[in-house]
C-alpha cells in the first residue's frame, strides 16, 4: 500500500497479524511532508506499531519528528539526556539493564494522561538478545470472553509509579526523588477498559508495571481479576517480536499496545527515545463532550 492520491511517498508493509507495519520511503533527516506524516499517522492507528529502518538521525531530527504527532513529554523517573529532557537514554550493559522494561507495560500510565506515542531508536544493540516484544491490546481484549468483557467493561483501576518506588534509594537523593513523585504524580484512576480516542477501539489497560489494583474489590477479588487480564498480553497470537538493528527506530500506539524488552543482553544496548502527550483514558461510550 502506498499514499498514492495523498500526494505521500511513504510506504506501509504489514508483519504482523494484530499489529506491526514497516514504514519505508521516508527520510527522517528531513523536513516530513504533511501528506507523509498524514499516511503515518493512519498506519499507526491501524498497525498499532511501526518499524522505521536505517535511519540514522540527530536526537533533535527525532524530536522533530516526534513532535508532529503531538507535544513531547519529560519522563520524571527515566535517565535523560543533560542537556535535552525530553530525551531518554537507555545506555545499557547485562549488569545494568533498563529499569523494570521485564514488565509487561505501556508506558507512564501512572500520569493522568498518558502518552499517546513512543518512538525509540537503537543506536548500538547486541548481536543476541535484547529484543523487544509488544503485545496488541485490542487484540487482547477481543480475545476475552463474552463474560469477562461484560465484567470489567466498567471497571476502573488504579495506576502508580509503583516498581519505579523500588528503584528510589534509602539516601537524601533517594528521598528526595520520593517525595517529589508523591507530590507531582499521585496515584490515578484509569478505566479497566479504554476506548481509542481515535478510532473508537476498545482496550485492556492494565499493566503489571503500573496498576496496583481494581476499584470496589477486594484485594483477593482485584488480584485474581487482574491476574487473567495480565495474562492477556502473554498470549503469543497478540504478539510481535522485535528484533533490533542499529538506526531501526519503531513508533507505538501507546494506547492500544503494551510492551516488554527482556533482560538477556549480552553486550550493550543502547537507544534514544522520545514520548509524545495523550489524552486522559475514558471507558467504552465515555467521549467526553
Ligand atoms: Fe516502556
Amino acid at each position: 500500500m502506498d499514499g498514492g492520491a495523498s500526494g505521500s511517498t511513504v510506504r506501509v508493509k504489514k508483519f504482523g497479524v494484530h499489529l506491526g507495519a514497516e514504514i519505508s520511503g521516508i527520510d527522517l533527516t528531513q523536513t516530513v511532508s504533511d501528506a507523509d506524516i498524514a499516511v503515518v499517522r493512519d498506519a499507526l492507528l491501524e498497525h498499532q506499531v511501526l518499524a522505521f529502518r536505517d535511519q540514522d538521525i540527530t536526537p533533535q531530527q527525532q524530536m522533530a519528528f516526534g513532535a508532529r504527532f503531538g507535544e513531547l513529554s519529560v519522563h520524571p523517573i527515566a535517565p535523560h539526556d543533560e542537556e535535552i529532557p525530553e530525551l531518554i537514554v537507555f545506555d545499557n550493559t547485562p549488569d545494568n539493564p533498563a529499569m523494570f522494561t521485564d514488565n509487561w507495560h505501556s508506558d507512564e500510565t501512572f500520569r493522568e494522561a498518558p502518552p499517546l506515542g513512543t518512538m525509540l531508536r537503537a543506536i548500538q544493540v547486541p548481536e543476541i538478545g535484547g529484543d523487544t516484544l509488544f503485545a496488541s491490546m485490542t487484540a487482547a481484549y477481543e480475545g476475552l470472553s463474552d463474560k469477562i468483557k461484560h465484567l470489567i467493561n466498567d471497571l476502573e483501576a488504579v495506576h502508580d509509579v509503583k516498581l519505579f518506588r523500588l528503584g528510589f534509594t534509602d539516601d537524601d537523593e533517594g528521598r528526595e526523588q520520593e517525595k517529589y513523585i508523591n507530590e507531582n504524580f499521585p496515584k490515578v484512576i484509569h478505566p479497566v477498559v479504554r476506548e481509542h480516542p481515535e478510532t473508537g477501539q476498545k482496550i485492556l489497560f492494565v499493566n503489571p508495571h503500573f496498576t496496583l489494583h481494581i476499584k470496589g474489590m477486594s484485594e483477593l477479588e482485584s488480584q485474581s481479576l487482574l491476574a487473567i487480564l495480565y495474562h492477556q498480553a502473554e498470549i503469543p497470537e497478540y504478539q510481535i517480536r522485535h528484533r533490533w538493528e542499529p538506526n531501526t527506530m519503531l513508533f507505538w500506539d501507546n494506547r492500544s499496545t503494551q510492551h516488554y524488552a527482556p533482560h538477556d543482553y549480552t553486550e550493550r544496548r543502547f537507544l534514544h527515545r522520545i514520548t509524545i502527550k495523550g489524552d486522559r483514558p475514558y471507558g467504552p461510550g465515555q467521549k467526553p463532550a
